[in-house]
């Protein structure tokens, strides 16, 4: 564990900084060929409303010293009410010059029981899909971003064996119903945050914090990925783009930075046993096709899952921030993350770090997956930050690109603000800003509009 722990830190976390000058002089994607994918992610939760699901329950609830599971106390009964408005969404889109929305679809919307499947919501998500191939923007279908319908909560979600096999059966119905419509496909968002935040932090449901549970749920999460490829690549036979392929399958994998914030050996091996299990083992279970989670004196899986293997089309990239790892050896957390002088951090606390993104690109470059930055944003409620946050990002995009990394697409996230899980409506991430007391829930466009235009205009995608 040592060993290779020290070998990547040393490998591949060289800090750089980029040069403000060089980020300004850039004309951001103007060397991006034409098929290249730009434009602006969200989730089903987070915008839909009128969702029932694991998520609704634990919005309802309270840790033991009374404060609520979601700081603000408010709930995603609404949010940003996509459900009606995803023609406002859509004309969001169409002003930004996008041509391609990464997209969810909610399972306990289309499968409320076990087996069931609601015609009515499967005909407005196909209404959505066709809309958006009208207006000439690509829909990526995200299958599971967080949320459980109750019916498997109430098995133990992640915990129930069967859960894998009941995300690939909705996988497979998906596919049937959709996959005339839909190429891109994102099986599963960001494994590794669900585990940290529902199994070992405690602030997600199931509200767990126990290693070897979020060890053997992120195995699950594994399996349920290479089943679900399955499903669709045998569901989904219709070529919806006319590019030759049926499917385009991926993950959204969280990647942050874990730097040592000292030369101590301590900050090295923590850094480089977070990076191990946050980072790189959902990524080495799909190259290796086996489940493996390692968790040295917690537990240690490792079998071989043939369905895991060739599973990717692509690596979907969502990358927002680094942590400095102070190292402890004992207690509760493994590290604190310390602050970095003089970098600018979001709304919610996190460091601004555009490096990271190209060290992340430069990293998993030439692994046998186009690289599609399938979520990047900021958290900036007074829309300060956001536009320069775009300009650094699209920076490291074009300066992986022209080292030779394939990297095929950026997507900001979000579209719009939306429900920001743990935080309510504290998180403001959209390129367009929406008042919730506002009972109208009006897209306004932020600043950063006209940076994100100014790079569609480049690219060639908005004239
Ligand atoms: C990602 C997640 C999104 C969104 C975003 C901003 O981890 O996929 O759902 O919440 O972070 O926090």
């Amino acid at each position: 564990m040592v060993l290779p722990a020290l070998a990547l830190v040393a490998g591949c976390a060289k800090p750089i900084t980029f040069d403000a000058g060089a980020i300004a002089a850039n004309r951001m994607l103007a060397g991006a060929p034409p098929g290249f994918l730009l434009g602006a992610a969200t989730s089903a939760y987070q915008i839909e409303g009128g969702n029932h699901n694991d998520w609704s329950e634990w919005e309802k609830g309270r840790y033991p010293d009374g404060t609520p599971h979601v700081l603000d106390g408010t709930s995603a009964t609404r949010a940003a009410d996509s459900w009606n408005f995803w023609r406002a969404d859509l004309s969001a889109l169409q002003l930004l010059g996008a041509n391609v929305y990464r997209l969810g679809i909610e399972w306990s919307r289309l499968e409320p029981t076990e087996g069931a499947w609601d015609q009515a919501a499967a005909a407005r998500y196909r209404q959505m899909f066709a809309a958006l191939r009208a207006a000439g923007i690509t829909p990526i279908v995200t299958l599971y971003h967080f949320t459980l319908p109750t019916w498997v909560a109430a098995r133990g979600g992640w915990d129930w064996d069967g859960a894998p096999a009941a995300l690939a059966a909705f996988a497979g119905r998906a596919g049937s119903a959709f996959g005339d419509l839909v190429d891109w496909w994102c099986t599963i968002n960001e494994p590794n945050v669900l585990v940290a935040k529902g199994y070992l932090a405690g602030q997600w449901p199931p509200g767990a914090r126990d290693p070897h549970r979020a060890a053997m749920a992120l195995a699950a999460l594994m399996r349920a990925h290479g089943l679900m490829t399955g499903a669709l690549r045998e569901n989904d036979r219709t070529d919806a783009d006319g590019d030759g392929r049926a499917t385009r399958i991926g993950i959204a994998q969280n990647l942050r930075i874990f730097d040592p914030y000292s030369a101590s050996p301590v900050d090295g091996i923590v850094a480089g046993a977070a990076d191990d299990f946050y980072n790189q083992a959902f990524l080495d279970a799909v190259t290796l096709g086996r489940v493996r989670v390692v968790l040295p004196g917690v537990i240690d899986i490792d079998q071989p899952f043939p369905p895991l293997a060739g599973s990717l089309d692509y690596l979907g990239v969502n990358y927002y921030t680094r942590d400095l790892v102070v190292g402890h050896l004992g207690g509760p957390n493994i590290y604190t993350p310390a602050s970095a002088p003089d970098r600018p951090r979001n709304d919610l606390g996190w460091e601004i770090y555009p490096e990271g993104l190209y060290r992340m690109l430069l990293r998993y470059a030439h692994r046998g997956w186009p690289l599609l930055v399938t979520e990047n944003g900021v958290a900036d409620g007074r829309g300060v930050l956001r536009s320069d946050f775009l300009r650094a990002h699209l920076y490291a995009v074009d300066r992986a690109r022209a080292e030779g990394v394939e990297v095929i697409g950026y997507l900001y996230w979000s579209l719009i603000d939306n429900f920001e899980w743990s935080h309510g409506y504290r998180g403001h991430f959209g390129l367009y800003a929406i008042d919730f007391e506002d009972p109208t829930l009006t897209r306004r466009p932020t600043a950063a509009v006209a940076t994100f235009q100014e790079a569609a205009r480049n690219l060639g995608t908005l004239h």
